[in-house]
């Protein structure tokens, strides 16, 4: 079994591959080292470039996972697949300083339980990324400092090794969104651990793409709230209920101006109610089941599955109401409330299963 294993997840990064195993094999002299390239089904050859390299190379492994986004959830299901004692996480495109990871290994060898590779300890930079770039990861590493309460100058590095027995320890309660998988593991350890940090200058990327955009920073602050929660209540759940009220205050823009418009109460509701259902489930695809996104056909279907689901929950709401308030002889808004939340749950718990689901567990 190999010492090391350096986990690197990859979506479309083709034209980095092959040097950055060639670059792994310069500084790794000495080591016995393995790489598992971690693909979500890339669309431009990277596999092909993982399989040129590891027929003459042994140590390099692919995990191809379909139906799957994140860095982070593609880190998890490498370390997975792996028995090193020691686990290395690094990017794909040569922005980490390969360089280094002698040293951070040594300093897990000498006792530490994480070394992270830092831009933000003496020796460290960000290299060439504009003011907005350097701006926005300076506020996001501050938020997790103050909001997570971590101890790390780079908390957001993504270039960093762990100990086997460490991982394990935070595995089991990690959020798994998004890019942050380093934040997530040090915030899901029951106790601070020992950890080093190994300054490096992150290299500008020279092939391939950015995955960096919106949808990531969206991540970045479910990760946080999901950590702060500490799982008492499940984030996806948190967004469709956020989801939920916008699409209910559009609800009564459209009941509004259709009875502005003279279609009748009876008419305006259901107008207002096919807004609303069509509404939260365009919002709810991209973003509280952003990962999990339909398309074409799929999403016909969804959609379809969806307004089916609203409309029992609807019939329920009403059920619940009306035994509230007819019966039980409770205040209006009590049924009322109660009703909503009865659909917002059982919307929740039923879009979750059927509406949105993976694909390949
Ligand atoms: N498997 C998989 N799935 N890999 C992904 C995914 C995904 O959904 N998204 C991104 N990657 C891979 C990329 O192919 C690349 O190898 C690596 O993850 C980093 O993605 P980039 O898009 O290059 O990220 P970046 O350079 O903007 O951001 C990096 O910045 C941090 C420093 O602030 C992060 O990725 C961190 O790792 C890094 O420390
Ligand atoms: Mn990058």
């Amino acid at each position: 079994m190999a010492e090391l294993a350096i986990i690197i997840p990859v979506l479309n990064e083709r034209d980095n591959v092959a040097p950055l195993v060639a670059a792994l094999e310069r500084a790794l002299g000495g080591i016995d080292w393995e790489a598992v390239f971690v693909d979500d089904d890339s669309t431009d050859g990277t596999r092909e470039a993982v399989a040129n390299v590891a027929a003459a190379d042994k140590r390099i492994r692919l995990l191809h996972r379909v139906g799957r986004r994140g860095l982070s959830s593609a880190f998890i299901e490498g370390a997975n697949a792996t028995l090193a004692p020691f686990i290395a996480a690094m990017d794909g495109d040569l922005q980490h300083d390969e360089r280094i990871l002698p040293r951070m290994l040594q300093a897990l060898r000498d006792g530490a339980e994480i070394a992270i590779g830092s831009r933000y300890v003496e020796g460290g930079g960000v290299g060439e990324w504009d003011a907005t770039r350097a701006g926005m990861s300076s506020f996001a590493t501050r938020l997790s400092q103050v909001l997570l309460k971590v101890q790390v100058a780079d908390p957001m590095s993504g270039f960093f090794m762990i100990r086997r027995d460490t991982y394990d320890r935070a595995m089991r309660r990690l959020s798994a969104m998004g890019f942050k998988i380093l934040l997530d593991l040090i915030a899901s350890l029951p106790t601070p651990p020992r950890i080093v940090e190994v300054p490096y200058t992150f290299r500008a990327r020279v092939a391939g793409d950015s995955k960096m955009n919106v949808s990531v920073m969206l991540d970045y602050a479910l990760l946080l709230l999901d950590k702060m929660l500490r799982q008492t209540v499940p984030v996806r759940f948190v967004l469709f209920a956020i989801v939920g009220l916008v699409g209910l205050a559009g609800h009564l823009a459209v009941l509004r101006l259709g009875l502005f418009a003279g279609l009748g109460f009876t008419r305006a509701q259901a107008l207002a109610t096919a807004v609303a259902i069509y509404a939260n489930f365009e919002l709810d695809n991209v973003i509280t089941f952003g990962d999990l996104r339909l398309r074409g056909r799929r999403k016909v279907r969804g959609l379809i599955i969806f307004a089916a689901i609203c409309s029992v929950g609807a019939i329920g709401n009403l059920g619940v109401a009306d035994f509230l308030v007819g019966t039980s002889h409770e205040a209006w808004w009590v049924g009322g409330v109660a009703g909503a939340v009865m659909s917002l749950v059982w919307n929740y718990a039923v879009g979750a299963t059927f509406t949105w689901r993976r694909r390949f567990a």
